[in-house]
């Protein structure tokens, strides 16, 4: 039989350390919030986190993506525009820095850019994120100001006039240093790039099918051109272009629809 004492004792050791788990919990929690928000530095915005911010699964992303190229005139958040990069290029695996789209011999050639218009990227206080042309920065989740300026119509005009690249609210554009992965695998390093950026793409694809956005993969343009108007890196050539915004005709199908093609021809 333990003494009053003791019981005393242990009672309050175990009220000390359960209060010092609840602030070490809330310290933890309180950090993480903190760093969910935006954080304007210089040139530099700090993305939030990526997060499950959706239900969908990757069955029915396959199944409802499709090309969108008509967009109502509204932002994206930048939460979701966060969830599109991080899907492009960002870390999965924190030991090496492995991405969320695979790479040759993990030499990650690609870069990605986004253009944002006028208005086109919400912040959560009800203001915009500046218009400009921004870098991804992949270690740090976030992006860093480029160029100051709307550059859609520009943009547009490098891609043969397509017109969804003008009325997205955001551009991506992915390109690549292939020396990154040339330097590994010589003449191959070539095709390597050309399949990751499909992967990047597609993730992509996949993403914004998930967040309720459409994108298109637009392969049609003057390299130099919009090499130009993003304001590339030495030795980045751009490969894809994908505007975003909220679909004004979402895509509906369903597993039903498919299966009935697949059985009416049997
Ligand atoms: C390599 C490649 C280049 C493409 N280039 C363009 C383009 O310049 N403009 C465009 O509107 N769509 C472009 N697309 C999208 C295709 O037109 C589209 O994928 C195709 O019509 C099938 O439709 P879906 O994507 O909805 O399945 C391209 C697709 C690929 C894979």
């Amino acid at each position: 039989m333990l003494a009053p004492r003791h019981v005393l004792i242990i009672s309050l050791a175990a009220t000390a350390l359960l209060m010092l788990y609840a602030v070490s919990l809330f310290l933890g929690f309180s950090r993480h919030v903190q760093r969910v928000e935006v954080v304007v530095g210089v040139g530099e915005v700090f993305l939030p986190l990526p997060r499950k911010l959706t239900q969908f699964s990757v069955e029915e992303a396959v199944l409802y993506r499709r090309s969108i190229r008509d967009y109502l005139d509204e932002p994206i958040s930048i939460e979701k525009l966060s969830m599109i990069l991080w899907a492009a290029q960002g870390i999965s695996e924190t030991r090496w820095g492995l991405r969320t789209a695979p790479s040759a011999g993990a030499t990650y050639p690609l870069e990605v850019y986004v253009v944002v218009g006028t208005g086109g990227v919400a912040l959560s206080d009800g203001a915009y994120l500046g218009a400009g042309v921004y870098k991804y920065v992949v270690h740090r989740h976030s992006i860093k100001l480029v160029s100051e300026g709307d550059r859609r119509v520009e943009l547009a005009r490098a891609a043969l006039g397509q017109e969804w690249v003008e009325k997205a609210p955001v551009v991506v554009v992915v390109c690549a240093v292939y020396e990154r992965t040339t330097a590994r695998y010589g003449e191959r390093g070539y095709r390597y790039v050309h399949i990751e950026v499909g992967h990047a793409a597609q993730n992509i694809y996949l993403m914004a099918t998930a967040l309720g956005l459409g994108t298109v993969a637009v392969g049609a343009f003057y390299d130099d051109e919009v090499a130009r108007v993003v304001g590339v890196g030495v030795g980045e050539r751009p490969l894809y272009i994908m505007p975003l915004g909220v679909p004004r005709h979402p895509y509906v199908t369903s597993f039903e629809e498919v299966g009935d093609y697949y059985l009416a021809r049997r």
